[in-house]
Protein backbone atom coordinates (compact mmCIF):
# COMPACT_ATOMS: atom_id res chain seq x y z
CA UNK A 1 0.00 0.00 0.00
CA UNK A 2 1.30 3.57 -1.19
CA UNK A 3 -0.29 5.26 2.26
CA UNK A 4 2.00 2.49 4.23
CA UNK A 5 5.16 3.23 2.40
CA UNK A 6 4.75 6.85 2.83
CA UNK A 7 4.12 6.37 6.50
CA UNK A 8 7.36 4.33 6.83
CA UNK A 9 9.72 6.72 4.53
CA UNK A 10 8.50 9.57 6.28
CA UNK A 11 9.36 7.98 9.61
CA UNK A 12 12.40 6.57 8.91
CA UNK A 13 13.35 9.79 7.94
CA UNK A 14 12.28 11.92 10.44
CA UNK A 15 15.64 11.94 12.55
CA UNK A 16 17.12 13.53 8.79
CA UNK A 17 14.57 15.89 8.18
CA UNK A 18 14.78 17.89 11.78
CA UNK A 19 17.77 18.60 11.96
CA UNK A 20 18.19 21.16 8.92
CA UNK A 21 15.37 22.88 10.04
CA UNK A 22 16.65 23.16 14.05
CA UNK A 23 20.44 24.28 12.40
CA UNK A 24 18.04 27.37 11.21
CA UNK A 25 16.57 27.94 14.29
CA UNK A 26 20.20 27.60 16.38
CA UNK A 27 22.96 28.82 13.88
CA UNK A 28 25.00 31.37 14.44
CA UNK A 29 28.28 32.00 16.12
CA UNK A 30 31.34 30.23 14.85
CA UNK A 31 31.71 29.07 11.52
CA UNK A 32 32.93 25.87 10.79
CA UNK A 33 35.61 26.77 8.40
CA UNK A 34 36.92 29.80 10.43
CA UNK A 35 36.53 32.44 7.83
CA UNK A 36 39.34 30.29 6.10
CA UNK A 37 39.63 30.07 2.01
CA UNK A 38 40.46 28.05 -0.47
CA UNK A 39 41.09 29.83 -3.97
CA UNK A 40 39.91 33.21 -2.98
CA UNK A 41 36.58 31.43 -1.77
CA UNK A 42 35.15 30.48 1.73
CA UNK A 43 35.76 27.19 2.29
CA UNK A 44 31.71 25.94 3.79
CA UNK A 45 30.68 30.05 4.38
CA UNK A 46 29.20 31.91 7.76
CA UNK A 47 26.13 29.58 6.88
CA UNK A 48 27.30 26.40 8.51
CA UNK A 49 28.33 26.69 12.32
CA UNK A 50 29.34 24.94 14.72
CA UNK A 51 25.99 25.48 16.83
CA UNK A 52 23.72 24.94 14.25
CA UNK A 53 25.47 21.93 13.46
CA UNK A 54 25.70 20.30 17.36
CA UNK A 55 22.09 21.96 18.04
CA UNK A 56 20.75 20.06 14.57
CA UNK A 57 21.84 16.94 15.19
CA UNK A 58 21.01 16.08 18.53
CA UNK A 59 17.84 17.31 17.93
CA UNK A 60 17.67 14.58 14.97
CA UNK A 61 19.20 11.93 17.24
CA UNK A 62 16.79 12.72 20.30
CA UNK A 63 13.87 12.87 17.91
CA UNK A 64 14.34 9.32 17.26
CA UNK A 65 14.64 8.11 20.85
CA UNK A 66 11.19 9.83 21.11
CA UNK A 67 9.78 8.11 18.13
CA UNK A 68 11.03 4.82 19.71
CA UNK A 69 8.51 5.56 22.58
CA UNK A 70 5.89 6.16 20.35
CA UNK A 71 6.64 3.14 17.26
CA UNK A 72 5.30 0.33 19.46
CA UNK A 73 1.60 2.20 19.64
CA UNK A 74 1.85 3.91 15.72
CA UNK A 75 2.10 0.26 14.79
CA UNK A 76 -0.34 -1.24 17.23
CA UNK A 77 -2.68 1.42 15.70
CA UNK A 78 -2.05 1.60 11.92
CA UNK A 79 -0.84 -1.53 11.58
CA UNK A 80 2.02 -0.71 9.68
CA UNK A 81 5.34 -1.37 11.38
CA UNK A 82 7.05 1.86 11.30
CA UNK A 83 11.29 1.43 12.05
CA UNK A 84 12.52 1.40 15.55
CA UNK A 85 16.16 3.19 15.25
CA UNK A 86 19.07 2.09 17.09
CA UNK A 87 21.02 4.65 18.70
CA UNK A 88 23.73 4.15 15.67
CA UNK A 89 20.99 4.66 13.68
CA UNK A 90 19.88 7.55 14.62
CA UNK A 91 23.24 9.22 14.86
CA UNK A 92 23.92 8.31 11.53
CA UNK A 93 20.48 10.35 9.54
CA UNK A 94 20.87 13.39 12.39
CA UNK A 95 24.25 13.95 12.05
CA UNK A 96 24.62 12.71 7.84
CA UNK A 97 21.71 15.25 7.26
CA UNK A 98 24.18 18.08 8.27
CA UNK A 99 27.16 16.64 7.07
CA UNK A 100 25.70 16.27 2.98
CA UNK A 101 24.33 19.88 3.57
CA UNK A 102 27.60 20.73 4.62
CA UNK A 103 29.62 19.07 1.59
CA UNK A 104 26.64 20.45 -0.47
CA UNK A 105 27.64 23.92 1.19
CA UNK A 106 31.82 23.05 0.11
CA UNK A 107 30.36 22.26 -3.55
CA UNK A 108 28.62 25.68 -3.72
CA UNK A 109 31.66 27.82 -2.75
CA UNK A 110 34.03 25.91 -5.23
CA UNK A 111 31.29 26.74 -7.95
CA UNK A 112 31.04 30.13 -7.42
CA UNK A 113 27.67 30.42 -5.64
CA UNK A 114 27.54 32.51 -2.36
CA UNK A 115 26.13 31.91 0.89
CA UNK A 116 22.45 31.71 0.39
CA UNK A 117 22.61 30.85 -3.58
CA UNK A 118 20.31 28.18 -4.27
CA UNK A 119 21.14 24.86 -5.90
CA UNK A 120 17.80 23.07 -7.64
CA UNK A 121 18.11 19.46 -6.82
CA UNK A 122 21.18 20.06 -4.78
CA UNK A 123 19.72 22.14 -1.84
CA UNK A 124 16.62 19.21 -1.66
CA UNK A 125 18.40 16.15 -1.95
CA UNK A 126 21.71 16.81 -0.11
CA UNK A 127 20.63 15.55 3.58
CA UNK A 128 19.26 12.75 2.02
CA UNK A 129 22.32 11.37 0.61
CA UNK A 130 24.15 12.32 3.53
CA UNK A 131 21.92 10.77 6.01
CA UNK A 132 21.38 7.19 3.82
CA UNK A 133 24.93 7.01 3.85
CA UNK A 134 26.10 7.70 7.45
CA UNK A 135 23.61 5.49 8.34
CA UNK A 136 23.91 2.95 6.41
CA UNK A 137 27.75 2.85 7.30
CA UNK A 138 27.16 3.10 11.10
CA UNK A 139 24.51 0.37 10.97
CA UNK A 140 24.10 -1.14 7.46
CA UNK A 141 21.93 -4.26 8.76
CA UNK A 142 19.48 -2.00 10.00
CA UNK A 143 19.75 0.24 7.02
CA UNK A 144 19.08 -2.62 4.78
CA UNK A 145 16.24 -4.17 6.04
CA UNK A 146 14.47 0.29 6.40
CA UNK A 147 15.50 1.26 3.06
CA UNK A 148 13.89 -1.00 0.57
CA UNK A 149 14.43 0.03 -2.39
CA UNK A 150 9.61 1.18 -2.65
CA UNK A 151 10.68 2.86 0.47
CA UNK A 152 14.05 4.30 -0.80
CA UNK A 153 11.80 5.92 -4.15
CA UNK A 154 9.04 7.04 -1.37
CA UNK A 155 12.17 8.86 -0.08
CA UNK A 156 13.42 10.34 -3.34
CA UNK A 157 9.91 11.99 -4.40
CA UNK A 158 8.55 13.06 -0.61
CA UNK A 159 11.64 15.08 0.02
CA UNK A 160 11.83 17.70 -2.05
CA UNK A 161 8.13 18.69 -1.74
CA UNK A 162 8.53 17.99 2.02
CA UNK A 163 11.90 20.47 2.12
CA UNK A 164 10.03 23.07 -0.17
CA UNK A 165 7.07 23.21 1.44
CA UNK A 166 9.07 23.49 5.35
CA UNK A 167 11.38 26.06 3.93
CA UNK A 168 8.94 27.90 2.62
CA UNK A 169 6.80 28.21 5.99
CA UNK A 170 9.90 29.25 7.34
CA UNK A 171 10.83 31.62 4.75
CA UNK A 172 7.40 33.35 5.42
CA UNK A 173 7.63 33.22 9.23
CA UNK A 174 11.00 35.21 9.08
CA UNK A 175 13.17 32.15 9.97
CA UNK A 176 15.11 31.93 6.69
CA UNK A 177 16.59 33.87 4.50
CA UNK A 178 15.74 32.19 1.15
CA UNK A 179 12.47 29.99 1.04
CA UNK A 180 14.89 27.04 -0.52
N1 LIG B 1 22.92 26.63 9.73
C1 LIG B 1 23.97 26.47 10.63
N2 LIG B 1 24.76 25.34 10.58
C2 LIG B 1 24.54 24.39 9.64
C3 LIG B 1 23.48 24.53 8.72
C4 LIG B 1 22.68 25.67 8.79
O1 LIG B 1 24.18 27.33 11.48
N3 LIG B 1 25.33 23.29 9.63
C5 LIG B 1 22.06 27.84 9.82
C6 LIG B 1 22.78 29.09 9.29
O2 LIG B 1 22.36 30.17 10.07
C7 LIG B 1 22.27 29.17 7.86
C8 LIG B 1 20.83 28.71 8.00
O3 LIG B 1 20.88 27.70 9.02
O4 LIG B 1 22.36 30.46 7.33
C9 LIG B 1 20.22 28.17 6.72
O5 LIG B 1 20.90 27.01 6.30
P1 LIG B 1 21.31 26.80 4.78
O6 LIG B 1 20.24 27.20 3.86
O7 LIG B 1 21.83 25.40 4.70
O8 LIG B 1 22.59 27.77 4.66
P2 LIG B 1 22.84 29.07 3.75
O9 LIG B 1 22.98 30.23 4.66
O10 LIG B 1 21.85 29.12 2.66
O11 LIG B 1 24.28 28.78 3.17
P3 LIG B 1 24.71 27.83 1.96
O12 LIG B 1 24.67 28.65 0.73
O13 LIG B 1 26.08 27.41 2.33
O14 LIG B 1 23.76 26.67 1.95
MG1 LIG C 1 20.43 27.96 1.82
Amino acid sequence: MLVDLVLVAFWAMLPAYVPNNVAVLAGGGAPIDGGRTLGGRRLLGDGKTWRGTAFGTLAGALLAQGLNLLAPTVTAQTGVSVPVFPLAAAIGLALGAMLGDIAASFVKRRTGRQRGAAFPGVDQLDFVVGALACAAVLDLGWFLTTFTLPVLGVVIVLTPVLHLLTNGIAFALGLKDEPY
